[in-house]
């Protein structure tokens, strides 16, 4: 036995984790890519009608034809969006078949804005709206977009644009040359398809140019660097979109994993725009730089000074659907990041106990295993929030269940937990075990909630129970039978304190093709699975929200899940799935979730620690030192792994994890506000340093470093034994940034900063006000009703501002009352300012305790507080040589009312 283990144990050590490639496609074995993808650059065989151009208030609608296709009549729709958005639409007229749409992306229908049509000839047509003209020429096909008459985008310029008709049959002598060319066109579709008359090929594709850009960013999610590489020239597969869950996925890949959002943003100094594709199916997208990425280094590294002008061309390839695609038009990346919340939605404010740290393994043993482990964050003054449940917890891995043995008595656990402010998390999987008695399955069978084969019959594949069924999210009754199972009296065990973990939502079926769900099993509505994959795990998150709401009317829900679509950002978080405990992975946890946070969906983490294998001490510290930096903060590990609670370690150990989780802890006031201005905005929470510094090339690249909000800039030590580290501030000789550890000044530019152990490399940027609560608590439950601390980083002009947001950090109160706080902070001409931002008050006893400034001016002995209830008072103040800050103690003064402190 001992032996095994210790054989076992140096296993652990040793694997060599790897994808296997064999199981996942490549774009030359997915039949519609292959096809797409040999389409040379030329002048395209569309052409828009002019004489069918109909006009409305807010659209043009002209017909289309592929010249060498007889009867391949397109309908092309070009819509004016509210914002600076075009919203162009193509679909077939006639077409034998409807094609998918999703339906689930959107947050509700845009709003259309006024068009007006400047120009038009038989060649060509010129539309208005806001700031937006497009220009659609005739022949061929082409649509150019300009923002404040600059020319940022165009589709169609190389002539790539394509549109598979279902009634090309061969048998028909339709002739689409591109299809007839590839013997595998017809081999998927014709075969499979549900229907009794066989589809044909019906993939589509479109090409974007985009004058002067320097780089594009977006579709989230890969294992990749931020900036996204050439592609086609670099003998790398296009960055394939199609929701999959890959055992071991690699970095530094194209390859598709567990989310897709298909937006890209193209970026350069005066402007950046996007170009949401609003498609579910399976997407490939081709990427080329004029000028290329280095991708070794992320630190500035355009490839040349040389002044030939730089362009991107971006080029999306998807198996089926219509094509609608938005232009968004920035002109800045906070306008086009805007413009794609308004289309998408953002995430509700979360409840603070989430943004707080969450501790997982898969899995905790028993119920009296989850109470020690808090006792024991407990015992160390450790802070932690929330306990999670995997599969282990259900009884053989039937959801809404427990195991009778080990969680024989979920309600006392669940009561231990939070009593003391803490919540648990428990995994709730798409997939139903098929067993006779096991009340889900059975009433999915007779109530047809399933996922149908293509013969009709109920779908079954392989998952953690063994054979499983997958319910069908698609069907309304289905989703309506579902959230009820989240109601207290059907999910014995769970209180309002329970939330859920959305996991395998891809979805996961271990026996298919490529991992998932066949392409042409059935949902309702007669969509195939092909149309609607991408979104599978929105609408099953879309289920448990709705299933959430209606057990707990009044509490904000917490839901993780895995698969994401663009849109899921409304009602779930995410992370980036089954890691490595490797530096490597550490490393791409910044870029992977800024990537996300630009496709909307800012509540995003990594597995601190890394899932799978063992990591060694230094990387664990590290990766903790690094995960406080991430919207959504959990540690989480493999079922083959060594316990890794970090009270296990050391004291050092000990003592470091909790110094990180300690300034997570202390930032939370400034990450809920964040989050309330990402909910109110449409800001992302973390962003990458080109979102501030658009016009800095030296930026571009780095995806090492992440802005939280606008007023702490973290760059995590990311590589083992390093006595310094290369970091970038952004805004030249006047930029001003604060070490948070030591108050030390840096001004913009490159910098080496030296790291032991215990160095946190973080900056609170010089002109903002950083809200705080230090008072080291156990949980942010207990910091409800604790004071606030300020710290005022001042600028090259001595000013600065912030803000802060508070309410009752858990219900819709903020919402459907106006019960919040949320006040702005200045500081300039050395007097402090705290004022209401609106009418709304949230009656909390949370008062102003200290304030810090950094970088203060000389000579000041004391300060002066004015207030309507507490008049004038002179308050202490004293300086610290070393870090050169200046406290002022005790204000004492309430958040709810105005106030000013005087420096005198
Ligand atoms: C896969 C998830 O990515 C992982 O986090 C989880 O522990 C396992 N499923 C088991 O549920």
């Amino acid at each position: 036995m001992a032996r095994w283990s210790l054989l076992l144990g140096i296993c652990f050590i040793n694997i060599v984790l790897a994808v296997d490639k064999n199981n996942f496609k490549t774009c030359e074995q997915s039949s519609f890519c292959r096809r797409l993808r040999k389409y040379q650059a030329g002048d395209s065989v569309y052409q828009a009608d002019l004489s069918s151009l109909q006009i409305t208030e807010n659209a043009i609608e002209v017909g289309i034809q592929n010249t060498q296709v007889a009867n391949a009549n397109l309908k092309l729709t070009l819509t004016a969006i509210v914002g600076n958005v075009f919203r162009v639409s193509v679909d077939e007229i006639d077409g034998l078949f409807p094609r998918y749409k999703p339906q689930f992306a959107l947050n509700g229908e845009p709003q259309v804005a006024k068009l007006e049509v400047l120009q038009r000839d038989q060649d060509s047509v010129t539309v208005k709206s806001e700031n937006n003209k497009a220009t659609l020429t005739a022949k061929p096909l082409k649509l150019e977009f300009y923002r404040d008459d600059v020319l940022v985008t165009i589709l169609n310029g190389k002539g790539l644009f394509a549109f598979e008709h279902y009634r090309t049959k061969p048998d028909e002598g339709a002739t689409d040359p591109q299809i007839q060319d590839d013997p595998g066109a017809w081999e998927e579709n014709f075969k499979t398809h549900h229907d009794t008359k066989p589809r044909g090929p019906s993939a589509i594709a479109g090409d974007f140019t985009f004058p002067n850009a320097q780089r594009v960013y977006g579709l989230p999610e890969h294992g990749d660097h931020l900036a996204l590489r050439t592609t086609q020239q670099n003998n790398l597969d296009p960055y394939r979109l199609y929701n999959l869950d890959v055992f071991e996925y690699e970095l530094d890949s194209t390859m598709a994993i567990y989310g897709a959002v298909p937006i890209v943003y193209a970026h350069s100094a005066e402007h950046t725009v996007g170009v949401f594709w609003h498609n579910a199916a399976e997407t490939w997208v081709d990427i080329k730089n004029s000028k290329d990425i280095n991708v070794v280094s992320s630190l500035v590294n355009l490839v040349s000074g040389s002044k030939t002008e730089a362009s991107v061309d971006v080029r999306f390839m998807s198996e089926s659907g219509i094509m609608d695609f938005f232009v968004l038009t920035g002109p800045k990346p906070k306008d086009v990041i805007k413009q794609y919340a308004s289309l998408t939605g953002v995430h509700g404010l979360p409840q603070l106990f989430s943004l707080a740290y969450h501790q997982c393994r898969w899995n905790y043993n028993d119920q009296d295993d989850v109470t020690t482990v808090v006792a024991n964050f407990d015992n160390n003054n450790l802070p932690v929030d929330v306990m999670w449940l995997d599969i282990e917890y259900t009884d053989a891995k039937k959801y809404f269940t427990w195991d009778p043995i080990k969680f024989s008595n979920p309600e006392i656990m669940v009561n231990n937990l939070t009593s003391t402010g803490r919540k648990l998390v428990v995994i709730i999987d798409p997939h139903i075990k098929r067993e006779g008695g096991y009340f889900l399955h059975e009433d999915a069978l007779k109530y047809d909630f399933y996922v149908k084969n293509h013969d009709g019959s109920v779908y079954e594949g392989w998952c953690w129970p063994g054979s499983s069924s997958y319910l069908d999210f698609y069907d309304p009754k289905t989703v309506d039978y579902y959230k009820k199972l989240y109601a207290l009296e059907n999910f014995k065990g769970t209180t309002h304190d329970v939330w859920i973990w959305n996991d395998m939502n891809e979805p996961s079926v271990f026996n298919g093709p490529e991992v998932t769900m066949p392409k042409d099993c059935v949902h309702h509505g007669g969509w195939e699975h092909r149309d609607v994959h991408n979104e599978y795990g929105l609408v099953h998150t879309i289920g448990t929200y709705q299933g959430l709401r209606l057990r707990s009317p009044n509490k904000r829900p917490f839901i993780l899940t895995r698969g994401h679509f663009a849109g899921s950002q409304r009602f779930a978080a995410v992370w980036t799935g089954d890691n490595e405990a490797k530096w490597s992975h550490l490393t791409a946890s910044f870029p992977m979730c800024l990537s996300e946070a630009l496709g909307g969906i800012s509540f995003c983490g990594a597995d601190v620690g890394g899932f799978f294998n063992n990591p060694d001490i230094e990387l664990l510290q590290r990766w903790y030192q690094a995960g406080i930096w991430l919207p959504f903060f959990r540690a989480h590990a493999h079922i083959d792994t060594k316990r890794r609670e970090p009270y296990l370690f050391s004291d050092d150990v000990v003592n470091r994890i909790r110094t990180a989780l300690r300034l997570r802890y202390v930032h939370l006031p400034l990450w809920y506000t964040l989050f309330w201005e990402h909910e109110t905005k449409g800001e992302p929470v973390i962003r990458p340093l080109f979102y501030h510094y658009p016009d800095d090339e030296n930026v571009l690249d780095i995806d090492n470093t992440a802005l939280i909000g606008h007023s702490v800039l973290a760059h995590p030590v990311t590589e083992p034994g390093e006595t310094s580290v290369d970091v970038y501030l952004p805004g030249g000789k006047n930029g001003y940034w604060y070490d948070i550890q030591d108050f030390q000044l840096y001004h913009g530019g490159n910098h080496k900063i030296s790291v032991d152990l215990d160095k946190h490399v973080a900056f609170y940027r010089g002109g903002s006000i950083i809200p705080r609560k230090d008072r080291p608590r156990r949980s942010s439950a207990v910091m409800h009703h604790d004071p606030f601390s300020l710290y005022i980083a001042l600028d090259d002009k001595q000013k600065a501002s912030g803000t802060l947001y508070l309410d009752d950090y858990e219900s819709f109160d903020y919402k459907n009352e106006k019960r919040y706080t949320y006040l702005n902070f200045d500081f300039s001409n050395n007097k402090f300012t705290s004022s209401l931002i609106d009418k709304a008050t949230y009656p909390t006893e949370e008062w102003i305790e200290k304030i810090v400034i950094l970088g203060p001016p000389a000579g000041i002995t004391g300060a002066k507080l004015t207030s309507k209830t507490l008049g004038t008072i002179n308050l202490e103040t004293s300086y610290d040589k070393e870090s050169k800050s200046l406290t002022i103690r005790k204000p004492g003064a309430s958040v709810l009312e105005p106030f000013t402190i005087e420096l005198v």
